[in-house]
């Protein structure tokens, strides 16, 4: 295992979900360059709602039918987008964005929650990321169900 997922493993032992979170976003925003955005969007009363983040201020409701993060809810399956500005749905909250990875954190057949990561950079992100964050994701699901973690 490589160290940015060990240490999301060792903030998962926390067992309130916020605190838990928040440093995950402050691990994710540290350990990879070239980036200006990272955080989670919970799947919440019929939308996404932001939650724990790093970077500037950011869209805070987001309908399931809107943007890359709606459409991974839609989908259940990680979006990597190398250039935001030509995808279909976008929704830029910062216009410095130029690509974005979102993961969906599954849990039950739902998606509870997703991994967004926004970089100034065209084509930042790689497979490699794309399975870290997937691997962050199936870890995160597994605390929400251990430490009973309620959205
Ligand atoms: N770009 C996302 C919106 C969230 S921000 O990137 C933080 C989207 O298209 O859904």
């Amino acid at each position: 295992m490589n160290i940015i997922n060990e240490q999301i493993r060792a903030f998962l032992e926390e067992p309130d979900m916020i605190a838990a979170l928040s440093n995950i976003s402050a691990v994710i925003s540290m350990s990879y360059d070239r980036l200006n955005w990272a955080g989670f969007y919970f799947a919440k009363n019929g939308e996404l709602v932001l939650g724990p983040f790093q970077g500037k201020p950011a869209c805070t409701h987001i309908p399931f039918d809107r943007g890359v993060c709606g459409k991974t809810y839609r989908t259940m399956e990680t979006q990597l987008v190398d250039d935001v500005l030509a995808a279909e749905d976008h929704i830029a909250c910062d216009s410095a964005s130029r690509s974005e990875l979102c993961v969906p954190v599954i849990s039950d057949g739902k998606c509870i929650m997703e991994i967004d990561i926004d970089s100034p950079v065209p084509c930042r992100f790689d497979e490699a990321m794309k399975k870290e964050m997937e691997q962050a994701a199936e870890d995160i699901s597994a605390a929400y169900r251990l430490h009973l973690w309620k959205i």
